[in-house]
């Protein structure tokens, strides 16, 4: 069988992309990617994607209508396909065994069972998530998923040890010879294929939470987080990548496919295994709170009633995507204290950024919550008449602001938070701001009563 047609089921941050370069590099493979969801696939079909990719739009526009396909019609795209892709989602489990770790597999079980409803004669299914057929874990990073996809440091494909499994393997491995080279591309059992995805980001978490915890130290002693990880990331055996301090890490992957991992060794009876890999959401999870204590801390120890502006809501730069954003956290720490929020985001949805505030893990009081949030779609109208700004998202705009005009428009003292060492400190504190961010003592420390202190004047 030679692979003239593949079929995508989920259209969203993963199969969106993938598929779409699919079908750029494999010109005579028809890729149709179909998705339940009816307005999912009208943006797919329109000019606004619904995801924000750099690259994606030059990428769809040169394959859609060629061997690109959109469709709800999910049980004629199974039936015509060669190859099926199962890219639906995978959350964090909210309810029952493993509630807040497993994966919910719900979504992929939808997928099989249509699959197996639909399908006649032979198909080789392909798992794109994270979960046990063929597994081909997913490396992209969102902002940078186009690239990814294209110059991949591997491809990884895992199948069964039997005859059939192999052939499925190889077919596979041709799909993706159509631009990565052979070497690049590593065929394993399924669970090696599985484990390695979860242990891939393991790792970069766990660097993150690594750095992380040092920047605590750094805040307590006077060193500076950037400096020991330029000093730590030159030893060519560590590496610099992934070290960058921030207000903690987000996205749809690092802490599902860790709590998953934290499922499966308990499960296995191997609960050192499972603590050592919580440790890395835990400090993450302390990071985000830190930094939110440091805020409120520093604005007098009271947010009440304050104006405060968040810029930046994505979970990183150049993706409208804002799963487990340290943004979430921060605002939602700053609301239950009273604060009045003022977010600008160049990427992410205003109604997105109110799901994500008035959900109910997050809240019990979603109209409050409405009533004191004001989206922004300009960040100089998102600052004017603030106390403070915080930044969660290292948006290169944010960068180049003018940060004198922000200045003369804000209460004072005015007080800016670098949640990601992105802004000229030096520069910020000339023009006068109270300027506070991660790893680096900026500021004077507030006066602390030291009774019977050595130092005691
Ligand atoms: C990640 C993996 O990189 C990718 O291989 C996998 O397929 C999916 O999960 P993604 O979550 O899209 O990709 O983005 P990534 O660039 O890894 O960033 C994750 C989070 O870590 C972001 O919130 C980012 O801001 C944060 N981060 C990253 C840091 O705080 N410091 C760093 O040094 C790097
Ligand atoms: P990811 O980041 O893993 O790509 P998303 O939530 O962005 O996750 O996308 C998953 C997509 O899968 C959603 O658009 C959802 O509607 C779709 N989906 C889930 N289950 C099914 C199903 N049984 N059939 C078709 N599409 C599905």
């Amino acid at each position: 069988m030679v692979i003239k047609k593949i079929c995508c089921i989920g259209a969203g941050y993963v199969g969106g992309p993938t598929c779409s370069v699919m079908a750029l590099k494999c010109p005579h493979i028809t890729v149709t990617v179909v998705d339940k969801s009816k307005d999912r696939i009208a943006q797919w079909n329109s000019d606004k994607l619904p995801i924000y990719e750099p690259g994606l739009d030059e990428v769809v526009a040169e394959c859609r209508g060629r061997n690109l396909f959109f469709s709800t019609d999910i049980e004629t795209a199974i039936k015509e396909a060669d190859l099926i892709f199962i890219s639906v989602n995978t959350p964090t489990k909210t309810f029952g065994n493993g509630k807040g770790r497993a994966a919910d597999l719900k979504y992929v079980e939808g997928a099989a069972r249509m699959i197996a409803e639909m399908a006649s004669g032979d198909k080789i299914v392909v798992e794109k998530s994270t979960v046990p057929i063929l597994s081909n874990p997913e490396f992209l990073a969102e902002g940078t998923a186009i690239d990814d996809l294209l110059k991949a440091d591997r491809v990884l494909i895992g199948g069964e040890d039997t005859p059939e499994g192999h052939a499925a393997v190889e077919k596979l491995c041709w799909v993706y010879e159509h631009w990565i080279s052979r070497c690049n591309i590593i065929t394993t059992n399924t669970w090696s294929s599985e484990l390695s995805k979860l242990a891939a980001n393991a790792f970069l978490a766990q660097r993150i939470s690594s750095i992380n915890s040092l920047s605590a130290v750094c805040e307590a002693t006077g060193a500076d987080i950037s400096e020991v990880a330029r000093a730590v990331g030159l030893d060519s055996r560590i590496g610099s990548k992934f070290l960058q301090a921030s207000v903690g890490f987000g996205g749809s992957c690092f802490q599902k496919d860790i709590l998953n991992l934290v499922y499966i060794c308990e499960c296995l009876n191997l609960p050192e295994v499972a603590a050592y890999w919580q440790q890395v959401i835990d400090m993450n999870e302390y990071q985000k709170s830190r930094f939110s204590a440091k805020v409120i801390e520093s604005l007098f120890n009271t947010v009440s009633d304050k104006q405060i502006t968040i810029l930046g809501f994505a979970f990183k730069k150049d993706t409208g995507d804002t799963r487990e954003s340290p943004a979430i956290h921060v605002a939602t720490t700053l609301l239950d204290e009273g604060a009045k929020l003022h977010i600008y985001d160049p990427k992410v949805e205003p109604s997105q950024i109110i799901d994500d505030l008035t959900h109910l893990s997050v809240t019990e009081e979603p109209e409050n919550v409405k009533n004191s949030v004001t989206i922004h779609s300009d960040p100089y109208a998102a600052t004017m008449g603030t106390h403070a700004i915080i930044l969660c998202t290292e948006w290169d705009e944010f960068v180049m602001l003018d940060y004198e005009r922000i200045y003369k428009g804000m209460m004072k003292p005015a007080h800016i938070f670098d949640g990601r060492k992105i802004l000229d400190h030096d520069r910020l504190i000339k023009i006068g701001f109270q300027v506070q961010t991660i790893g680096k003592r900026l500021a004077r420390p507030l006066l602390t009563r030291m009774w019977g202190s050595p130092h005691q004047a």
